[in-house]
Order: C-alpha cells, then structure tokens, then sequence
C-alpha cells in the first residue's frame, strides 16, 4: 500500500529564562506552543544565551533556567512529539548568529524598538550582544528551517527582521534559509500592564501588581485582578478609551474561548467587580493543574536533564546541515 505522508511544516519558537514566566507569555506565546504540537513538527527552546544581554546572578540564573524548563513541560510541552531544548546547550545557534551578524546592519538593529527600551533601561550596560540579540534570534530559527514562529505581538520587528535577514542571504547565495511566517494569536498576542494598560505585562516590572505569574497562588492571582485598573464606566464592553477592560475581556476570551459578544452578554447589567472575580477564577483555573504538574517537574532533576540531553541530541544534527549549508555557500572550508 503506498503511503502519502505529507511533510508536517516546522515550527520554531523560544522563550527567555529570565525569571517569573507571566500570564502575558503563557496566553501570547505558550498556549499556541502546546496547541501546534499535534499538528506541526514543533521545535521549542530556552533562550539562555538571549538572557546574559542583561546581567543575571548566577545563582538565579540557574534557579530560573530549571524553573522555567519545568514550567514548560508542566504547560504541556510534550516530548513525545516535540523537541524543547537548552540554546546553550547547542552550539550551532552562537555560530550561525556570528554568521548573521555580517549579514545584519548597524541601522537595522539601531532600529529594533525592544534595543531603544532596553538600552534605556539599562542605561549603565548597552553591550554589543544586547544590540545583536535580534541576530542570534534570527540563527535560532533560520538553523530549524522555521515555516512558523508563534510568538505575542512585541516580537513581530524581530520577526520581520528575521525575514529580511533570511532575504537577504538567499538573494546573495541561492535558496539557503527557509523565510518564516509568524503566528500570533488573535486574542492574547498583547497582554497588558493590570497597573497600567498602554504597558505590555512584563516579568520585569518593578510593580508586582502589574503581572501575573503563571506560578502566582490563587489568592494572589485573584487579588491582583481585583486590584486592576478599569474606567469609570462601569459597563463590560470593549471599546476605545476602555483599555483596562479591553485587556481583561482579552484575559478572558483567551482563556475560556467565549468571543467579546458573548463576555459583554454574559455580563450585561453586571459590575466591574463580579467581571474581575470572573476572570480572576478563570485564570485560577487554567493554572491550577499546571502549577500541580511544575511541583512535581521541578523536584526532579534527573529526569530534566534526560529531557533536555535528548532534545539538544536531536537539534544540534538538525541545525548543523543548515549551518554547514551556510557556511560552505560564504566559502568557508568545511572540516
Ligand atoms: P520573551 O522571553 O520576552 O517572551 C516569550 C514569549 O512571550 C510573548 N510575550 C507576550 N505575549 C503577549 N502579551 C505579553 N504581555 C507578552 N510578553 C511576552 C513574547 O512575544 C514571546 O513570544 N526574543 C524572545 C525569545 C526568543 C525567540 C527566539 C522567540 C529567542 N529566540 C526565536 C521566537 C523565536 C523573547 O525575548 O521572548
């Protein structure tokens, strides 16, 4: 019997261990990562080497990088189907970024919006990896071949770059890198500040009030949704000027899947505060089994590793024929 098996499509994606994973991540970025995993050949990374373009303390450092790996899999990445590995720990992405680098301009990166805020943040350290983080970027998913990246809406420039970059190589050398798509969700790809909605929600605000983290307990979680920022309005409706409960309805549609329709009806004649109580259960909810599965992961070291070991094992082959490809086209002599 002759089997037609289509060539599942790839999809790369990453994500910083730099300390508390918000709900921000979970509903632009980590949702799609576990929804795609049936249908996709998924490849999934801890982007560690990202991380070091801000100082971290060691200690933390490696607490975070553990944590975040078991909040992964507690959110369902799956190694049965998927790979989610260390970037560290594959030493073709540092390569293929130096790669890049020669193929990035100096006024492309200047551009890069997340380089300007974070340059301004940390003001006593714009560092030459911090101005060429969009180019390690690009060699993550240029390495895997990428159709698809499912990213949340702040890292669109970076993705565009990416594709420019893969353009641009493939202009001078022929058909070397696959040009990605992103994926961004409909609703979820922009979570916003609770404090302040014209801010997206950031594990490095100073106001814990403002994000909630995927490991928050449930009283936390319910009390920073009560505490959120609305309008005087006191109408469950999504509409300009409205941006506080335009991100809850946001929240909420993400989490339970009802349409804005369906929320502003649900809660017609209803006040702010049973919305927020609503969204708050909701998000306790989805969480729960999640944060149950992260205790049970991150007491586990071994079996971390083993996963990790594994991945790394598999992504490294994969990425070295790209960046073998790559670099035979520039001329380099091959070993
Ligand atoms: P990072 O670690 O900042 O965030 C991980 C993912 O979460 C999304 N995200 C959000 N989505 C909606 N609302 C928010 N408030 C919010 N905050 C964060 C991000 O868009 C991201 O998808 N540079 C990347 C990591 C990275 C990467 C890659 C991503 C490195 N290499 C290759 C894709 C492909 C970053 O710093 O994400």
């Amino acid at each position: 019997m002759e089997q037609t098996q289509e060539k599942k499509k790839v999809i790369f994606s990453a994500i910083q261990p730099t300390g508390t994973i918000t709900l921000g991540n979970y509903l632009g970025a980590l949702k799609n990562w576990i929804k795609l995993q049936d249908d996709f050949n998924c490849i999934y990374a801890l982007a560690d080497l990202h991380a070091i373009t801000v100082r971290q303390d060691p200690a933390k450092f490696r607490a975070h990088i553990y944590e975040a790996y078991a909040l992964l899999l507690a959110c369902g990445v799956d190694l049965e189907k998927s790979l989610f590995f260390i970037q560290s720990h594959v030493s073709t992405h540092a390569e293929l970024a130096w790669v890049l680098n020669c193929y990035t301009q100096f006024g492309e990166l200047s551009r890069m919006t997340q380089f300007k805020d974070k340059s301004a943040k940390h003001a006593d350290n714009i560092n030459a990896g911090l101005f060429a983080y969009p180019s390690l970027m690009a060699a993550d998913i240029l390495l895997y071949q990428a159709d698809l990246v499912p990213v949340g809406a702040d890292q669109k420039q970076h993705l565009e770059l990416t594709r420019n970059i893969a353009e641009r190589f493939n202009g001078i050398y022929g058909n070397v890198f696959k040009v990605p798509d992103g994926y961004i969700p409909k609703a979820g790809a922009r979570i916003m500040s609770l404090q302040d909605s014209t801010r997206k929600m950031s594990k490095s605000d100073e106001n814990a009030n403002a994000y909630v983290a995927v490991l928050d307990k449930p009283e936390v979680i319910m009390k920073k949704f009560k505490r959120a920022v609305t309008d005087s309005e006191a109408c469950v409706r999504y509409g300009e000027g409205k941006d506080g409960i335009n991100n809850l309805m946001g929240i909420y549609s993400s989490v339970t899947g009802k349409t804005y329709d369906e929320i502003e009806k649900e809660f017609d004649g209803k006040g702010y505060g049973d919305f927020k109580t609503a969204v708050g259960e909701a998000v306790v909810e989805e969480l729960r089994p999640i944060q149950e599965r992260f205790n049970q992961f991150i007491k586990d070291k071994a079996y971390l590793k083993e996963c990790y070991d594994k991945s790394a094992d598999i992504a490294r082959k994969i990425s070295q024929r790209t960046l073998d490809k790559a670099m035979k086209k520039i001329g380099f002599v091959l070993k």
